[in-house]
């Protein structure tokens, strides 16, 4: 369409006397509209602007929230080092539910309880994932911050919270080639791309990342196990959402819904991590709050297009699910898991909702429904459960999310 407004030459040509006195100067009511509509246009539009800035809009991932991602190879030539890597890690709701005491030889690695997610790990399982996935970043960074380290896991029977003692000394062991992507993994929950198969071979490199005998992946790649699969989790979602105990969880303890609240709290679950159209979040953003019932409906919709667009489903099982460090294992296993997807350019989410439902069955007492179903998935009696995700080739980078300083998550 044309936006050209200079006169043709044919227009008529009107001249104009001036008035012996000036007469005052009129304005025409159309013209008050049209200038209060530019007034309201230039106040909205400002607002707006200024609604976006305040909110964020223009500085995805930037921050003090934000800036462990940049600085994590700010070297203090010390342990301290090695956290910076560890804080970085996957973790449940973005809780970051640890904590370490560093010393010249040795970092204690803490589960830090105040920090669970309630009726959506009632036994802490997600949690255990979470340090352990930490525990991972932890001994990459050691190897390549000339650390040799030595691991007891649960080295005190009197103390639960303390998962892991890394004993550390110097000396040369070969550098991961996982290290190097630790600050560009991101959970990417946009839909992946349908057009590019996880070929079986790239399954099999992934199962090959483990050594863990009590960790073991089940794939689902075929059609009709995605489909099967992708039912079972867009079934879990609604569940989740219908239980407010468990919604509740998502939608207020940990939502993190103002960019005031992100910079200052520096944890859980943003909008800018959810996997949205970049105008969406940008408008999502800019309103003053999103109900329960737009983050309930976000929610679905979102896990039923994650689902479609799955190259494939993964299960991370153990032989024995209560134990921590069993669930500790499949953390690591997840940690290298997602750092060897992001230098292959592949893209992984956790999509736990279905175990996060079995466990809260077993809390309920309600007949096991999902808890079964998974079992049924597996074929395997042999192999629990405990996180659930799926892989494929990103169509969006996959953005940051917000996380606490090390000065924060350092005990004295
Ligand atoms: C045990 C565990 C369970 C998780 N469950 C889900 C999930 O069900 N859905 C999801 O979108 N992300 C899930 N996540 C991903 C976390 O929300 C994510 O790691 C966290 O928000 C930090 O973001 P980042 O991984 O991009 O650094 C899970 C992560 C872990 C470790």
């Amino acid at each position: 369409m044309s936006t050209d407004i200079t006169p043709s030459s044919n227009e008529p040509v009107v001249q104009e006397f001036p008035s012996p006195t000036p007469p005052p100067r009129k304005i025409s009511r159309r013209k008050v509209i049209a200038l209060a509509g530019t007034g309201t246009l230039v106040l909205v539009v400002g607002a707006g602007i200024w609604r976006a800035a305040d909110q964020g809009v223009f500085s995805t991932g930037e921050g003090p929230a934000y800036e462990p991602w940049d600085d994590w190879r700010t070297t203090t030539k010390g342990p301290l080092d090695l956290v910076r890597a560890a804080i970085l890690a996957a973790n449940p709701h973005n809780s970051q539910p640890w904590l370490f005491h560093v010393t010249q030889t040795q970092i204690d690695l803490f589960a830090d309880y105040r920090r669970n997610l309630g009726p959506v790990d009632p036994f802490l399982y997600e949690m255990h994932i979470g340090l352990g996935c930490a525990l991972e970043n932890l001994l990459l960074a050691a190897t390549a911050n000339g650390y040799i380290t030595q691991v007891t896991l649960l080295p005190d029977a009197a103390d639960a919270t303390l998962v892991a003692r890394i004993g550390l000394t110097r000396g040369n062991v070969p550098v991961s080639d996982l290290y190097p992507f630790i600050p560009q993994r991101h959970t990417n929950r946009y839909p992946y791309d349908t057009g590019r198969p996880v070929t079986s071979a790239t399954l099999d490199a992934f199962s090959a990342l483990g050594d863990d005998p009590d960790v073991k992946v089940f794939w689902f790649a075929s059609t009709d196990m995605r489909q099967r699969v992708g039912t079972l989790l867009v079934d879990a979602a609604n569940a989740f959402v219908a239980d407010k105990a468990q919604d509740g969880v998502d939608t207020g303890i940990w939502w993190r819904g103002t960019w005031q609240d992100i910079q200052q709290r520096r944890d859980g679950i943003t909008l800018d991590a959810a996997g949205l159209p970049d105008l969406t979040r940008a408008l999502g953003k800019m309103l003053p709050s999103v109900s329960v019932a737009q983050q309930d409906s976000s929610f679905l919709q979102n896990t039923a297009d994650q689902v479609k667009t799955a190259g494939a489903f993964g299960f991370l099982t153990v032989r024995n699910r209560q134990d921590r460090k069993q669930q500790l294992g499949v953390g690591r296993l997840w940690a290298r898991m997602q750092l060897w997807a992001t230098k292959e350019g592949l893209a992984m989410q956790p999509l736990n909702q279905a175990t996060e439902r079995a466990s809260r069955e077993v809390v309920l007492g309600s007949t096991p429904h999902f808890g079964t179903s998974l079992q049924t998935l597996v074929g395997d009696p042999a192999w629990l459960t405990l996180l659930s995700f799926r892989v494929g080739y990103s169509t969006h980078e996959g953005l940051r999310s917000p996380r606490r300083a090390v000065s924060d998550v350092v005990k004295p």
